[in-house]
């Protein structure tokens, strides 16, 4: 709250497109999808005029005991778009909420399947992995600086790491994923009795400073969880809605998840919703007269929420009609080719990239600036100067285009971004 206070945080009234305008009438160009959800900019008249007109008939109404016509609309299309075998869709209100979602379905699916009940108290996660800022979303996350304080409140869990993507030397890619797919077989055959699960952010570690994965990882992590009879459980909260160049990542590597949770862009960026979706034979695990006590008890009191359906409903509609996916793909060669030249910056230890999303890494002579210079932070600030709102993630600078975003705008993000990086790493020398 201290930075917040002293660096007078812009507080934004209204929006206009791509940009975010402030008290002061300043604009700013959203560089980060206001963090990462928005999809096709603000005030967008369709998705706009469904809300507008859901409010007309009833804004909010509980999904226990009733139903509502929206979010009835919505699982039919998110059934229909999402990867086979997904047939059912539980309703919560923020990403954490649907990975919590997804935790309890699976530890209760295996007390419960008709071949045995059994307890499966542990989950697997990746190295680098953020889900949420829950205590279930906290304990099968690894950034340390989110939960270390609250580690003895976490749950046990078992962990790995994931291959990284490696363009420039696609043999060390191979490698890394034969290694670290044979790490992960080892930890199935060890735990896979105990084991509800393996989560994964398919394709990308966002918050992990975007951390492509070598590309085949996430096809053999479904194999290996089916061969080991454990679930997987995909988190495409970030990487879902376009941003990797396809609808939902796992297409990619046409991975059919156990359970895939969304949220972020699922209303476009508008309004607060997550979607968990499962398979029918999760589903009718928990069928039954309701004394028997197979019953999820999760709920929410504004799950389903119509207005937040209604939102949804058009994104994805506008998704289909402006081509956005050719868009996201057009985006992925302009942001490679506007930052080329940056590659060439001596503070520049990488740039990664998949589809829209971007993470330029700066460090010292390969190693992390010293944490007190706030580099990332001084980058982010130097943007807003010139324009554009951005988030780093220490070091690392996080571009996230909306994927329906215009060339042009890309490219002046690009530009502010590269002058940025110029400025402050002037700044530091003088300061070191
Ligand atoms: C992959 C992933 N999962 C879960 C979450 C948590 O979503 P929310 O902030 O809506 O709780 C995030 C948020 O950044 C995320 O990137």
């Amino acid at each position: 709250m201290s930075e917040f206070r002293n660096e007078n945080a812009p507080i934004i009234v209204e929006a206009d497109g791509f940009h975010l305008i402030d008290s002061q009438g300043h604009r700013y160009l959203d560089g980060h999808s206001s963090l990462w959800c928005n999809i096709h900019g603000h005030r967008v008249p369709a998705i706009d005029q469904a809300i507008r007109a859901q409010l007309d008939r009833v804004a909010h109404s509980t999904l226990l005991g009733l139903s509502n016509g929206p979010s009835i609309e919505l699982a039919n299309e998110l059934i229909r778009r999402t990867p086979d075998g997904l047939n059912k869709v539980f309703y919560s209100d923020c990403g954490a909420a649907g990975v919590e979602v997804a935790l309890k379905i699976a530890y209760q699916f295996y007390q419960q399947r008709p071949s045995g009940g059994q307890i499966r108290d542990k989950f697997l996660h990746f190295d680098g992995a953020y889900h949420g800022d829950t205590i279930g979303t906290m304990s099968i996350g690894s950034i340390g600086r989110f939960k270390n304080l609250y580690n003895p409140l976490l749950f046990p869990v078992v962990w790995t790491s994931v291959p990284n993507a490696s363009h420039d030397n696609p043999d060390q890619e191979r490698q890394q994923l034969d290694y670290w797919t044979s790490e992960l077989e080892k930890l199935l055959e060890l735990h896979h009795e105990t084991l509800a699960g393996v989560v994964i952010e398919p394709m990308v570690q966002a918050a992990a400073g975007i951390k492509v994965q070598a590309s085949g990882f996430l096809k053999r992590a479904r194999e290996l969880t089916r061969r080991f009879d454990t679930m997987l459980i995909a988190d495409e909260i970030a990487v879902g809605f376009g941003r990797t160049g396809t609808l939902f990542a796992c297409e990619q590597e046409e991975v059919d998840p156990d359970i895939l949770i969304l949220s972020k862009g699922l209303t476009g960026g508008y309004l607060p919703l997550a979607a968990t979706l499962v398979t029918d034979e999760i589903y009718e695990v928990f069928l039954g007269d309701p004394w028997l006590g197979r019953t999820f008890y999760h709920g929410h009191t504004y799950t389903g929420n119509p207005l937040a359906c209604a939102a949804a409903l058009a994104s994805i509609r506008l998704i289909d009609e402006n081509q956005v996916l050719k868009n996201a793909q057009r985006l992925q060669g302009v942001l490679r080719r506007e930052l080329d030249l940056l590659k060439e910056h001596p503070n520049v230890k990488e740039i990664r990239q998949k589809g829209t999303m971007v993470g330029i890494e700066l460090a010292l002579d390969g190693a992390p600036f010293p944490a007190q210079l706030r580099i990332g932070h001084q980058v982010t600030l130097a943007c807003r100067k010139r324009g554009v709102v951005l988030r780093n993630i220490a070091d690392v600078i996080v571009l996230m285009p909306a994927p329906a975003m215009p060339e042009q705008l890309v490219e002046e993000l690009c530009q502010a971004v590269g002058k940025s990086v110029v400025e402050v790493m002037q700044s530091a020398k003088q300061q070191m």
